[in-house]
């Protein structure tokens, strides 16, 4: 996609946003249409139908291949990916609920609590940075070691003193091993932590979630009921203003795809925490503040993608809200003020808290109205497609 094309994409996605999708009426409509589908050309036979999404980026050193795709489903479900055999990326990662796990925190493989909250990876081909908040993780391969061969906290447990065992328990299976042969024919020696890691990363760049009644109601295939329409109209409008940080194809604020530059990768604290009145937020989720130290990076984390948001509770980056219609209480409040205990703070009065967040006036109505139109981004194809199913 050329410089043009792509300037008319962003214009195509901020006029979704802002006017496209204010409809009144019940029913189809929304002057955006099927949405952009400039790029669609570019799908591969290996690549799901993009159904008018962009075309992801596939890094150059990893091109995707069937071979390489079936091999990374089988090593993501795969258990013995861990030091001590007992979890895969599925354990935290399940297909149900859009790849998240339904705790607060993850737990990793030896029982250490992780400090976050498991994230979905629907679209996550299309994902600027990676995490909750990492400006420099930006390679889906990259992201992989954090959980293999992360010790802070142990998640898969992988170590220089277990990695021969690892290899060894795949060397020693016929059928795995003839994945790994067919997936990298070319090495003489295909069994090892490089090319596991890039099957899993063209497996996740498979995982994309476009088929939501949201979708078919962009398409006209399906009609919206009253409240679903009044929720996406809060939702893209000037009073809820959730489009500002959750307005692209994919419901966030950070995508990437081919042709899009510059990529923006802005980072948002939302005044869920004021522990110390000054703005702080209870290590070590202090958000990008981690990586530069600068205060008003305090608390400051990636908007995530909405889409299946419906199954992938508890929220945010600590699992600290439970419910959609909680998050509603907190957008509409402009912060959390927590009374108690030792996060106790009134984070509506955080001052790194982003301007976009500010008391809204929500009836009950309005916020039941939101949930539905919230409830309208699952999936239910990417929550069953077999090809993203465990292999039997
Ligand atoms: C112990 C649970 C656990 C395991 C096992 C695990 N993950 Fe995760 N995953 C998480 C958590 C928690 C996060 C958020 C991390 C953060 O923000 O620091 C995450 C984040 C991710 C992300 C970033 C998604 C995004 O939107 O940026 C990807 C990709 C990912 N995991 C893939 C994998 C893969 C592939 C494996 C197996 C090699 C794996 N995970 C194993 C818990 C886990
Ligand atoms: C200033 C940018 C911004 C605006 C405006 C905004 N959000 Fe968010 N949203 C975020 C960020 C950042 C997070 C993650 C915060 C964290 O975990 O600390 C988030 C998290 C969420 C989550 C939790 C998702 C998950 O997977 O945990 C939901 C749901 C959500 N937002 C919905 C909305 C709705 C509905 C609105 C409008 C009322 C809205 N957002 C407005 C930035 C924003």
């Amino acid at each position: 996609m050329n410089n043009q094309l792509s300037r008319r994409f962003i214009a195509a996605l901020s006029s979704i946003a802002v006017t496209g999708f204010l409809v009144t009426a019940c029913g189809a409509g929304g002057s955006g249409g099927g949405g952009p589908s400039a790029t669609h050309s570019h799908a591969t036979p290996t690549t799901p139908a993009l159904n008018g999404f962009p075309a992801p980026v596939i890094p150059a050193s990893n091109p995707l291949s069937d071979e390489k795709i079936a091999l990374g489903r089988q090593l993501f479900y795969d258990q013995r990916l861990s030091g001590n055999g007992t979890q895969s990326c599925a354990s935290c990662h399940h297909q149900d609920k859009a790849f998240t796990d339904g705790k607060p925190l993850a737990i990793g493989s030896t029982g250490e609590i992780h400090p976050r909250n498991s994230q979905g990876l629907a679209n996550v081909v299309y994902n600027a940075t990676l995490t909750w908040a990492n400006p420099a993780l930006t390679e889906l391969e990259r992201q992989m070691e954090v959980p293999m061969f992360g010790d802070n906290p142990v998640e898969m447990g992988i170590k220089d003193s277990n990695k021969a065992e690892v290899l060894n328990r795949f060397k020693t299976d016929f059928a795995v091993v003839n994945l790994f042969k067919a997936a990298f024919p070319k090495d003489s020696d295909p069994i090892s932590f490089t090319n596991i890691i890039a099957a899993i990363a063209s497996f996740q760049r498979t995982l994309i979630s476009n088929e939501s009644k949201y979708d078919q109601f962009l398409r006209k295939q399906v009609t919206f009921s009253e409240s679903e329409i009044r929720g996406m109209n809060l939702f893209m409008g000037e009073t809820a203003e959730c489009f500002h940080c959750h307005g692209s194809f994919n419901f966030n604020d950070q995508p990437k795809f081919v042709g899009l530059s510059p990529v923006e990768t802005p980072f948002h604290n939302t005044g869920l925490y004021n522990i110390d009145g000054k703005g702080g937020f209870p290590f070590p989720n202090r958000g990008l503040f981690e990586f530069t130290s600068k205060p008003q990076d305090m608390g400051a984390f990636r908007a995530p993608s909405l889409r299946n948001v419906a199954v992938t509770g508890p929220y945010m980056h600590d699992g600290s809200i439970a419910s959609l219609k909680e998050v509603l209480d907190f957008y509409a409040a402009g912060g959390r003020h927590i009374t108690s205990g030792q996060h106790a703070g009134d984070g509506r009065l955080n001052p790194y808290k982003s301007d976009l967040i500010t008391r809204i006036n929500l009836s009950e109505q309005d916020k039941i109205d939101l949930v539905n139109f919230l409830g309208t981004l699952t999936d239910e194809n990417f929550l069953k497609n077999p090809k993203f199913a465990r292999p039997q």
